[in-house]
């Protein structure tokens, strides 16, 4: 594969020295991310191999491919007033979302950042925080419904869809146990318990009158709003997918292929489909296939689900910043980055030591917006990139020095986006979308499939390099799904048909 964009232009080429140990050695490193040729459809054939073998039973390395207990997509006439509650990462929303039943919706929201301390803490606390941020809400928005409970036990309680997005055992629409944390949470005691259930405990004791009638990953709630929202010239929605601080995607499959789903056990699931969260971070996470260079192998080590969402780690928002981050300490180990007295005065303490308060030596420092600057400058003198990177480093890099980070940035970027690719193709694939429908549609959502440069066009040109073809993704539409985390977990709580 080719390095640069096709999108990027060509003409403002910042004129320095291509022979510099420098710019030898950082290309050396943007090739560490390059793929082979031939890579993505066998990628393809592996995803599938892995994901036909998740249908079939648990393990704990493999896709875990989860029954949703969700069947129904919606078809943009369903109407109802929901609470929407959405932990995906870094932030835990309550919202209260309208249906209109004609394709739109209107929502009110709060959001708060989960402080780090309460991501390595206890359920007990853990709980407790979500609880404080409903009651909250409830009290602001829905003071007059509490009254009315109040006056009136028997009243409706709300019904609300919890958006969790975190691998789940789900047992029933609005039960399951956690299987793991993800994206920088570590909450042992958290790990095997019923999350929703420990919520809605919490809940009640505190007399708030909502019922959780559907726990939803964040990818089969995109997959249910890009469904009910999406224009009526697009295909069938078959995928609903993220690609923000983590990444996952979801699908419906009939259920005679879910052989590890005991049908016997869920009475109440009716229909012959239902959606799966693949959890497709965790594609590969015994590296048969996927690229493993030494960038890779630092950042497994540093987080805190070593081992696991292998594919995840190449691919989202979480890592792309980190990834270059270690590029960038190599390169200055080395001798060859940042070597102006200004950054040595900064990089360095008065002693010689390295200077350990530096955005360069503090993991996780740099999100994807880093890359994401380099990616898309295309100024002669990369100054956007060098604003953006001084305000982490305090100091401004020489053009020189701009040019190998994009180099390497690029290079991320591009093998993120093609990565992206993989379970796209093979869940198409899977599901013989093209074959059944004449036009095919992709619901996602996310920081980086919104906001990183070319990521979109990046994706669709991977995606022709599989066996789908550039014919097969004339047929594909890739559109943002507006908060499926709101509207979607709002979707499924109606299709939830029971109170307790
Ligand atoms: C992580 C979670 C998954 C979620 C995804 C996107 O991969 O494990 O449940 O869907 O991030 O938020």
């Amino acid at each position: 594969m080719t390095r640069s964009s096709p999108s990027l232009s060509s003409t403002s080429i910042p004129n320095i020295d291509r022979n510099s140990k420098l710019h030898i050695k950082a290309s050396e490193i943007a090739d560490l991310f390059v793929l082979e040729n031939g890579f993505l459809q066998k990628a393809v054939d592996q995803y599938n191999i892995q994901a036909l073998e998740g249908l079939a039973k648990h393990t704990e390395r493999g896709l875990p491919m989860i029954p949703s207990y969700v069947s129904d997509t919606p078809t943009g006439k369903e109407v109802g007033t929901f609470l929407a509650l959405d932990l995906g990462g870094t932030n835990f929303r309550v919202c209260s979302v309208e249906l209109h039943g004609n394709s739109t919706y209107s929502i009110v929201q709060k959001k708060t950042t989960v402080p780090d301390s309460i991501m390595k803490s206890t359920l007990h606390e853990f709980i407790n925080y979500l609880a404080d941020r409903v009651q909250e809400f409830l009290n602001e928005y829905h003071a007059s419904f509490l009254q009315e409970c109040k006056k009136d036990s028997s009243h409706k309680p709300l019904k609300v869809g919890f958006t969790f997005s975190f691998p789940v055992n789900q047992t029933h629409i609005n039960r399951g146990t956690l299987i793991r944390w993800t994206k920088g949470y570590d909450i042992k005691d958290a790990v095997g318990k019923d999350i929703p259930l420990a919520l809605q405990q919490e809940l009640d004791k505190r007399n708030l009158h909502v019922f959780i009638a559907a726990v939803v990953n964040d990818t089969v709630g995109t997959l249910m709003s890009r469904a009910y929202t999406k224009p009526s010239n697009c295909g069938d929605t078959v995928i609903g997918c993220i690609f923000g601080t983590g990444t996952n995607g979801a699908y419906s499959e009939p259920l005679v292929n879910i052989t590890k789903f005991d049908r016997s056990a869920a009475p109440e699931v009716k229909s012959d489909e239902m959606i799966i969260n693949t959890e497709w971070g965790s594609f590969d996470n015994d590296l048969k296939i996927l690229p493993n260079n030494k960038y890779d192998n630092q950042v497994n080590l540093n987080t805190r689900n070593p081992g696991f969402h292998m594919f995840e780690k190449r691919v989202s928002g979480m890592f792309l910043g980190e990834l270059l981050r270690l590029c960038m300490v190599d390169l200055h180990s080395q001798g060859l980055l940042f070597t102006s007295p200004e950054a040595k005065a900064e990089l360095f303490t008065t002693e010689g030591n390295i200077n350990n308060q530096s955005d360069l030596f503090t993991p996780w420092s740099m999100n994807t917006a880093v890359p994401a600057v380099f990616h898309s400058d295309n100024t002669p003198d990369l100054s956007p990139s060098a604003k953006h990177i001084s305000r982490h480093l305090q100091f401004t890099p020489t053009l020189e020095e701009l040019v190998s980070i994009q180099l390497i940035a690029r290079s991320i970027g591009k093998r993120a986006a093609a990565m992206a690719a993989i379970p796209l193709a093979g869940a198409i694939i899977h599901t013989r979308a093209l074959e059944k429908h004449e036009k095919v549609d992709i619901g996602a959502d996310g920081s980086v499939v919104e906001n990183y440069p070319y990521f979109q066009e990046m994706i669709r040109e991977a995606l022709a390099q599989t066996s789908l073809g550039p014919k097969g993704v004339e047929r594909i539409t890739l559109g943002i799904a507006k908060d499926g985390s709101g509207v979607g977990a709002a979707l499924c709580a109606l299709e939830a048909k029971e109170y307790h």
